[in-house]
């Protein structure tokens, strides 16, 4: 009888274990910048050739015909939108300015397109299409709009993390957080906390905890506007994440203890072969006897955006370098030095594979330094915003490369730190090293992101690695309740002895007088 049991149960367990050929597979990667949809772009392609069938909503199409199992729905206006309420201006001068304007006028402006998104016609018409149906979802996690998706078609889904994630996801697939051992990414200080920076950091990430429940509030509205009112809410919906994929990598990043439904697929993931370099970048390179150095600030700071003093610092000291300086900017710029050569655009990963590029000055974009790493070109850091600080910080504590403050650069600093990285070999030897040390894995990125992708289909969303810690309330993780309860009994008995000892002396001095009175 137990052994026909069994049999039933392997039975009924085979038969629910999904095969993951060909699934159909609805994908939305929600951000307007150029770094965010590259970095799963080989993903959807080796997908797409192992036979499943993607729609993938897209600010960046990658209109490649050879990829007939795609299907993009081409988001690209999105940018517009951004910028409709300030966006490129706000990431590129941020003069005058405070932290939290910046902040919030940002998140407005996610909040935004994030409706326009999901107010696009085809997108309107995929979500009221009652005979479409997916296996699976694949979503951005950086904003939480589009996970209205997962109610919408019942489908299990992965979170995706073109960097590491912000604290409020990895709360939401049950990672430990705490302020100060894994401060967010968006403070400049990583290990060792001073007193004060423990306290900022313990506050300031209380206060985007809280903020993060009024931007919920807005973007459960949104949903309800386009999807109707029978999804959940989205912090709800957000605690059936059955994978996390995020863009990190333990040899870079901060280590941090995660369940096993968080994958680390960082370490050049989106990385190609290299392909020939345009004639004239080609001929700008081979001749340039001392080297030449590149400077980007990648797609999401617009150099032309930054402030004139900046700009002015910045050609001042080109001018005085012995080297050959490609500038990707996205105008003309008059007066430029002689030895400074102006791009509209390069194409990166090809430019920093030739031996003759001795620098990279980076605005820190996490791309865009895999792509110095892994090419052994050094880098000067001029972070802007988001992660790209951490990320400095980062490369300077291992000693790739040093990083210059914009906010009050000067001539002399800048030449400085330029000249050290070229002429000191130590920063490309550490460079290798961390290139090396990166690529020592069992598998890419790539191949871990294809294999729990498959996964998460034949399990039917993994539910067996959900983390107990995403169903217990704070003050349980915390042992708030336990805690307060020993205290209160600590204190209870205190009280008592008190009380005891104060009744026994109050008896033993009356007893001591009455002694005294009859003497
Ligand atoms: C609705 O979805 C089905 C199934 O994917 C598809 O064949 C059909 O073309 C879709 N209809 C519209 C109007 O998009
Ligand atoms: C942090 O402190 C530890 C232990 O005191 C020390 O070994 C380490 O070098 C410090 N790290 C940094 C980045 O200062």
């Amino acid at each position: 009888m137990k052994i026909l049991i069994f049999y039933v149960l392997v039975l009924t367990l085979l038969y629910s274990v999904r095969n993951s050929h060909g699934a159909r597979i609805l994908a939305s990667i929600f951000s307007p910048s150029y770094s965010h949809q590259v970095t799963f772009r080989p993903l959807w392609k080796e997908l797409a050739k192992r036979g499943h069938e993607i729609i993938l909503l897209t600010t960046d199409p990658m209109e490649d015909p050879e990829l007939t199992n795609v299907k993009e729905i081409d988001l690209k206006e999105s940018y517009a939108v951004m910028d409709q309420y300030g966006a490129s201006e706000l990431v590129s001068n941020q003069q005058g300015k405070s932290y939290r304007e910046l902040f919030s006028a940002y998140i407005f402006a996610l909040s935004r397109t994030a409706d326009w998104q999901l107010s696009h016609p085809e997108v309107q018409q995929l979500i009221r299409n009652t005979s479409e149906h997916f296996d699976l979802l694949m979503v951005e996690m950086m904003f939480p709009t589009h996970l209205a998706f997962v109610d919408r078609f019942s489908v299990p889904f992965i979170g995706l993390c073109s960097l590491d994630a912000v604290p409020r996801v990895h709360k939401s697939i049950g990672n430990f957080m705490h302020p100060i051992i894994y401060p967010d990414y968006l403070f400049p200080f990583t290990k060792n906390l001073t007193f004060v920076q423990r306290v900022i950091s313990f506050i300031v990430t209380a206060i985007l905890d809280i903020h993060s429940y009024f931007m919920y509030s807005t973007e459960d509205e949104t949903v309800t506007k386009h999807f109707g009112s029978n999804i959940r809410p989205l912090k709800e919906i957000e605690k059936d994440t059955s994978m996390l994929f995020i863009n990190v990598n333990p040899i870079f990043h901060q280590l941090r203890p995660m369940g096993p439904n968080t994958i680390q697929i960082g370490g050049g993931t989106h990385l190609r072969q290299a392909q020939p370099l345009p004639q004239d970048i080609e001929e700008f390179l081979d001749t340039a006897k001392t080297g030449v150095i590149y400077f980007s600030l990648g797609t999401n700071v617009k150099a032309s955006l930054i402030s004139d003093e900046l700009r002015n610092v910045i050609l001042n000291t080109f001018a005085n370098l012995p080297y050959k300086i490609l500038w990707k900017f996205e105008q003309d710029l008059p007066g430029t030095p002689d030895n400074v050569k102006i791009m509209k655009w390069v194409p990166q990963q090809d430019l920093l594979q030739h031996p003759n590029v001795v620098l990279f000055i980076t605005q820190c974009g996490l791309q865009s330094m895999e792509e110095s790493i892994f090419n052994h070109v050094p880098m000067v850091g001029m972070p802007f915003y988001g992660d790209q600080s951490r990320n400095a910080k980062i490369m300077e504590e291992n000693g790739l490369g040093l990083v210059v403050d914009r906010k009050n650069l000067i001539k002399d600093d800048f030449y400085r730190a330029i000249m050290e990285v070229i002429n000191k070999p130590i920063y490309r030897e550490k460079v290798e090293e961390i290139a090396i040390l990166t690529n020592d894995v069992e598998m890419t990125g790539l191949e871990k992101a294809v294999w729990w992708t498959e996964y998460t289909i034949r399990t039917r969303g993994a539910k067996h690695l959900r983390n107990p810690m995403v169903d217990l309330p704070f003050y349980k993780v915390y042992l708030l309740d336990v805690l307060g309860f020993l205290l209160s009994i600590v204190l209870i008995s205190l009280y008592v002895v008190r009380k005891i000892v104060k009744i026994l002396l109050k008896v033993l001095c009356s007893k001591t007088h009455e002694k005294k009175k009859i003497e």
